[in-house]
């Protein structure tokens, strides 16, 4: 069963992206993967720092998650074109973790968000996870009722997205583990060997 993380990063109360994210997870979930999600706005931490040994009970949490998931969902509001400084913050925490695992990304933007999901798709890409070839971007004002999903083509797209990241989530998992396991030293999960 794979297991899916959403990793919500928005710090405003009744964020778009995080409600969306929760769809997201829900559909998951009908499509036979086991979810968790690490809201930021609930874990909060600290600015990263590669001069201390950082540490507490929410980077412990968060990278019990992430070592958890063999997939995530990413659900960012779209700031300045890219990302928030809060999702940023959480992918600097993280590196080989995020290797040979799969990407998802929700975006709540008013333009689409391409380039917000561009810039998530390349951090992940230089810790070299995989990521679904697409995203969902969402309009909070256009596609939302009452914190609920309105327009169901985004609704369908959600759930596109949690199936693909679900089944293509543990196909990639599955292989990584398995060249991990085996003595084969030329493949893209040997240098992650112990
Ligand atoms: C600092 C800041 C920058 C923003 N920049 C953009 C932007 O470049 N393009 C855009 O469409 N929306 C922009 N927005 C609007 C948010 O992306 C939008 O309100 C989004 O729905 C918020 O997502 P959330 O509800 O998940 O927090 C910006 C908002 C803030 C606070």
């Amino acid at each position: 069963m794979t297991k899916v993380l959403g990793v919500a990063s928005s710090l405003r109360e009744g964020a778009t992206s995080t409600a969306t994210l929760s769809v997201a997870l829900d559909f998951a979930k009908k499509h036979g993967g086991q979810t968790r999600i690490l809201d930021l706005r609930q874990t909060r931490l600290p600015l990263y720092d590669p001069n201390e040994g950082q540490s507490g009970t929410e980077l412990q949490k968060a990278e019990e998650d992430v070592v958890w998931a063999d997939a995530f969902i990413l659900a960012t509001p779209d700031y300045h074109g890219s990302m928030s400084g809060t999702m940023k913050n959480f992918l600097d925490y993280f590196w080989s973790e995020f290797a040979g695992k799969t990407f998802g990304y929700i975006c709540a933007s008013h333009e689409k968000g391409l380039t917000v999901m561009d810039q998530m798709r390349t951090a992940v890409k230089q810790c070299y996870g995989w990521s679904l070839p697409y995203g969902v971007s969402v309009n909070g004002e256009d596609d939302l009722e009452n914190g609920m999903i309105a327009n169901q083509r985004v609704n369908s797209r959600l759930e596109m997205l949690a199936r693909d990241l679900v089944v293509y989530g543990n196909l990639l998992r599955q292989q990584f583990v398995t060249d991990l396991d085996s003595g084969l030293g030329n493949t893209f999960a040997a240098r992650y060997r112990k």
